[in-house]
């Protein structure tokens, strides 16, 4: 049993994705009670500042910088500003649900325009594979890095309205499975958590004027509940651990039993 996380990856220096909110920001602030020295990446700076100083308050070391995982030219500097990084956590991602004012608008595939597409890829994918393509090489050469992807049960189990999302996180899967195969012998371990509905953002916003919405939505759910931002952060402190050392090219569900693991 693990009695204390307080240096489970001490020493480590870490970089949390879009960890300047939600699910991101909770990884990041285990991960920093647990040790390491986190960099907070976020499109926006000030969201990152804000969360660097919540772990200041705390005691831990972290540092802020804003880059836009998309976009080449801006993760590049965000390189040149961080060095090397031992823990890599590709949380930035978006694109479940198409917001129209305040309503929950779904969309369905036949109803999607091909221009709505790439963004979602972009930010799901793509984002991914520059953030890796542009940590792994230092990775490599140390002989340690642990890379952890974040994504979705509609990649894994498919949903309808998030057909195009559900496709782009189901490519982050492959990508880390066939990148765990290259990259083992080399120290660096590969893995994803996925995820269920999370009480988060405009959904979390949406319980807030109807009692009912979380139960009705969690009927599907084991568990009884939709998840909350704290519930992957534990798992994600173990993974990229030495703990897990023999543990990669896998993809974790944290999602309330939503899901049965394939
Ligand atoms: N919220 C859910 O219900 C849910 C469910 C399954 C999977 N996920 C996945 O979990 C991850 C985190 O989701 P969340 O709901 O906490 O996110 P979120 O929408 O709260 O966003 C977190 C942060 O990411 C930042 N961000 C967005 N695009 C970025 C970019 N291109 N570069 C840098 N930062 C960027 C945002 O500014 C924001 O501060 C995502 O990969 C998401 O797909 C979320």
């Amino acid at each position: 049993m693990i009695r204390d996380w307080s240096n489970f990856i001490g020493g480590r220096a870490a970089l949390v994705t879009g960890s300047g909110a939600g699910v991101g920001r909770a990884i990041a602030l285990h991960m920093a009670r647990a040790g390491a020295e986190l960099w907070i990446n976020d499109l926006d700076l000030g969201r990152a500042e804000q969360v660097v100083a919540e772990i200041e308050a705390e005691g831990g070391t972290a540092h802020p910088v804003a880059a836009d995982v998309c976009d080449p030219a801006s993760v590049h500097d965000m390189v040149a500003t961080t060095g090397p990084i031992d823990i890599l956590v590709n949380n930035a991602g978006s694109g479940v649900l198409a917001w129209s004012g305040g309503d929950t608008r779904l969309v369905s595939f036949a109803e999607t325009d091909p221009h709505e597409w790439e963004p979602v890829m972009r930010v799901n994918l793509t984002g991914v594979l520059h953030v890796t393509h542009s940590y792994l090489p230092d990775m490599l050469e140390r002989g340690w890095g642990r890379i952890l992807t974040i994504v979705s049960d509609s990649g894994r189990r498919g949903e309808r309205f998030q057909v195009v999302y559900g496709a782009a996180k189901a490519a982050a899967m492959g990508f880390s499975r066939g990148l765990a195969a290259e990259v083992g012998r080399q120290g660096v371990t590969v893995n994803c958590i996925s995820l269920g509905t999370m009480m988060h953002g405009r959904l979390a916003e949406m319980a807030e004027t109807d009692p009912d919405f979380e139960a009705k939505r969690a009927k599907a759910y084991p568990v009884g509940r939709l998840g909350r931002v704290d519930d992957p952060a534990p798992l994600a402190v173990l993974l990229c651990s030495d703990a897990a050392e023999w543990v990669t090219g896998q993809v974790y569900p944290v999602d309330g039993g939503y899901v049965q693991a394939l």
